[in-house]
């Protein structure tokens, strides 16, 4: 294939630049060269901003497109703009936040809800500088990802490809949420670890994914595929008992109760990463999403182990790096040590 990534050079993108590469695909990848260092050798790099600029694509030609970058829909119909005459597959890399309704375990055919006119005008709204990232569109992230993956398909038919992405873990990982967890077991002690351990969690090793997506546009695959663990595998429990075993830690995994870690007011996901309460029915399936469709068209998986074990290697290089996600030392020590005295004061700090 002749391979165009969108974005390409932190976490997903470099990823699918690296899958590209083993393959013996050609890869391009198109960016503003601000967030990563050089591409990977034998990577054609060309410079430009989505958003500002496309002129760059306009006379080239690709097989297949992966747009790891795109978060509203006019950035995706102003690519289509200029690769659509082109390309016989575009991947979108969209998300699992796609869907309306955690209530019950989502599917591909679930009900999604698209952006409204309020939300795609607080898109408009922010900078330019900021329109690559997740982290700027709050709520309406999920929304507006539907809202670009009705333009991809609009447009392309079967030439689109939509990757409802779940939780991406490995190295490279910039929100730390998998991360924190490698790290902080490694680091021994008590550590304070979230409600009941049988609860499930559903991640999926960057690379799995991104080889996944690459071998969809080989393939000329079509339509939406959501790409994360496979559902009903992997608990916290084993998770964190994985992260021991890999890095021979001697740690103590604390289980606290749910109303406990409510009381001291800590935040799921956030303070405590890949948690969430048992009580919000409206994310009880959030991980717990369908991947039988992915993984009949060869989505697989690596061991867990494999991926804790880079994730530990890779982040011995950054440890002075405080991490975005987790808990800080002296909120975890009041929660293992002194649970009875907690306030809800006693966490943020
Ligand atoms: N992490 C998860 O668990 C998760 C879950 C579900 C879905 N997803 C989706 O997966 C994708 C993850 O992306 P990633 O950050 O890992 O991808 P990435 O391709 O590794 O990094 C983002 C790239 O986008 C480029 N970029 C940003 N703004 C740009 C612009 N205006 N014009 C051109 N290039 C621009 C950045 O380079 P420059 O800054 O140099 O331009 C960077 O190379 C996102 O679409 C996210 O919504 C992630």
């Amino acid at each position: 294939l002749d391979l165009l990534v969108i974005g390409g050079g932190v976490f997903l993108g470099r990823a699918v630049v690296e899958a590209a590469l083993r393959d013996g695909h050609r890869v391009t990848v198109f960016n503003r060269g601000r967030s990563s260092p050089a591409p990977q050798a034998g990577v054609e790099h060309l410079v430009g901003d989505r958003y500002a600029d496309l002129a760059a694509l306009r006379s080239c030609r690709w097989d297949a497109v992966v747009d790891t970058c795109a978060f509203t829909p006019d950035a995706v119909a102003s690519l289509l703009d200029a690769v659509e005459g082109s390309v016989a597959r575009y991947v979108l890399v969209s998300s699992i936040s796609t869907y309306a309704d955690f209530s019950q375990p989502p599917d591909e055919d679930s009900p999604t809800r698209s952006a409204d006119g309020e939300e795609l005008a607080m898109a408009r709204s922010i900078k330019p500088g900021g329109r690559g990232k997740a982290s700027s569109y709050g709520k309406a992230y999920g929304p507006l990802k539907r809202s670009c993956e009705e333009i991809a398909q609009g447009r392309l038919g079967d030439r689109a490809i939509v990757v409802r992405a779940g939780v991406l873990v490995g190295p490279g990982d910039y929100t730390d949420r998998f991360t924190y967890w490698v790290r902080r077991i490694d680091g021994g002690g008590r550590v304070a670890c979230p409600g009941d351990p049988r609860r499930a969690v559903q991640i999926v090793d960057v690379r799995d994914a991104a080889a996944w997506m690459v071998r969809a546009a080989d393939q000329r695959r079509s339509g939406r595929y959501n790409v994360t663990g496979a559902e009903r595998t992997l608990s916290m429990g084993e998770m964190l008992e994985t992260c021991r075993r890999v890095s021979g830690s001697g740690a103590e995994l604390v289980w606290v109760p749910e109303d406990t870690l409510a009381a001291a007011g800590v935040a799921h996901w956030t303070d405590m990463p890949l948690w969430l309460p048992s009580a919000r029915m409206d994310l009880r399936h959030f991980m717990n999403v369908s991947t039988a469709k992915a993984m009949t068209a060869g989505l697989r998986f690596r061991p867990l182990r494999e991926t804790v074990a880079d994730v530990l290697a890779w982040d011995g290089g950054r440890r002075h790096i405080p991490l975005q996600a987790g808990l800080s030392q002296a909120a975890e020590a009041r929660l293992v040590h002194a649970p009875d005295q907690l306030g809800s004061e006693a966490i943020h700090q």
